[in-house]
């Protein structure tokens, strides 16, 4: 089709493979993950839908041009060609953000002030003046992605990155960024058949992104701007009728969501998050320590996001990596609970035995999501079971 085009839905380590069924489930093409980003194709509603939609998509970039550049000079070149005059007004403003790999571009900031010097030279050129930059809130945000010799410059669709939902207010320590909290839960597999608990929910991201999922409201429903907004293509009622075909899928959930902390200032900054996202009647918020929570009875979804070690003082990080075990085997029973650190070691003291390990990124920090079935009973007595209804080998 004529009005399709490429595009390019960028995320995090470890969430390429969620967000391209993300994507296919709102009808992209040929969709193909990448490192950290998903290439896809559509139109504009495509594009307005990826934006609103898409819970672990930081941003939509729509390429517009790509050379080979290995120096300084080459880039501003390429870049002083294209006729930026006929894309934005002079009275606009713009901003830069370049990302650099490879040795011939080595310093991002560089290449970015370099392409910066280029938009405002074709436009003096041509009307002897030049737009403003402005790095907060831009008219047009312009992607420059710099591979070894391959530069590939972007529109970028989105602005502000999509993990600025509109609804976290303030947070507390270690707060998570929630495309990474929606791409957690997608990675449990979750079909909101069953309770979910976030017993150390710090800001609320984790149960806030649950409920938005289990409720079907789109991702961007309490975000206001998106980059495409200021374009001089934006289709107002396009846009509105992928708002409207998005908010119709909202669905009922027949379950709990609980979040609890065992820090009163967490609780109340969470509860002021959850109050934003209006979903206070849907969040049960309480202040408890997990080592004395009972989760509602049941068979249930449990993730948690504990201190690593690394960014919060925690005096005995062995005390609360058993102690979360322990809790674990004596009030868990029929949860699935899955735990994030980039703690390894402290992984271990959980004393049960990960059916799954998954390798995802919080900020810099390498971690692992780790999957814990907690049944009544031990492991081994879970595998005979299993065993007792199949042919396979009987478990040692
Ligand atoms: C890394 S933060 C969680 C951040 C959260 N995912 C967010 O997005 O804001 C860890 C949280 O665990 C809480 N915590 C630590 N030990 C706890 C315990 N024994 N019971 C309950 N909460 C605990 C801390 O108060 C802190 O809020």
């Amino acid at each position: 089709m004529e009005d399709t085009f490429k595009m390019v839905a960028k995320t995090m380590a470890g969430l390429e493979g969620v967000l391209a069924e993300e994507l296919t489930s709102i009808g992209a093409q040929n969709v193909e993950p990448l490192y950290r980003a998903v290439s896809f194709e559509g139109d504009k509603a495509m594009m307005y839908r990826a934006n609103y939609c898409c819970r672990t998509a930081l941003r939509i970039l729509k390429p517009i041009t790509s050379f080979v550049a290995r120096n300084e000079l080459a880039l501003y070149n390429n870049i002083f060609k294209i006729k930026w005059h006929e894309i934005f007004n002079i009275n606009e403003t713009f901003a830069i953000d370049a990302v650099t790999s490879g040795n011939y571009f080595t310093h991002s900031q560089y290449a970015a002030l370099k392409v910066k010097d280029a938009v405002a030279d074709e436009f003096r050129e041509h009307f002897g003046a030049r737009p403003s930059v402005d790095v907060e809130n831009p008219d047009l945000r312009i992607n420059v992605h710099i591979e070894n010799e391959k530069v590939t410059v972007s529109f970028d669709s989105s602005g502000e990155s999509l993990h600025k939902r509109g609804y976290r207010k303030s947070v507390d320590k270690a707060p998570m960024n929630e495309v990474l909290a929606a791409g957690l839960i997608k990675l449990t597999g979750w079909k909101y058949d069953c309770n979910f608990v976030d017993c150390m929910c710090g800001s609320g991201t984790i149960p806030i992104e649950a409920a938005m999922q289990a409720l079907g409201i789109p991702a961007g429903f309490f975000r206001k701007k998106w980059g495409f907004m200021t374009w001089h293509d934006f289709d107002k009622e396009l846009w509105q009728n992928v708002v409207l075909e998005a908010g119709a899928e909202m669905e009922e959930f027949d379950y709990e969501i609980v979040a609890s902390d065992r820090s009163a200032k967490a609780v109340e900054i969470a509860k002021a998050n959850i109050e934003n996202a209006h979903l206070h009647h849907d969040i049960k918020l309480t202040k408890q320590d997990m080592f004395e929570m009972v989760p509602p009875p049941g068979a249930g979804l449990m993730i948690i996001n504990p201190p690593y070690g690394e960014r919060l003082e925690e005096r005995d990080i062995v005390k609360l990596y058993k102690g979360i075990g322990d809790a674990l085997k004596k009030n868990f029973k029929g949860y699935e609970a899955w735990i994030i650190s980039s703690n390894k070691d402290a992984l271990k003291l959980i004393g049960l035995k990960p059916s799954k390990k998954i390798d995802v990124y919080n900020g810099p920090l390498e971690c692992k999501f780790e999957k814990f079935e907690v049944f009544e009973g031990s492991y081994k007595d879970k595998k005979i079971k299993e065993y007792e209804g199949s042919d396979g080998p009987r478990p040692s």
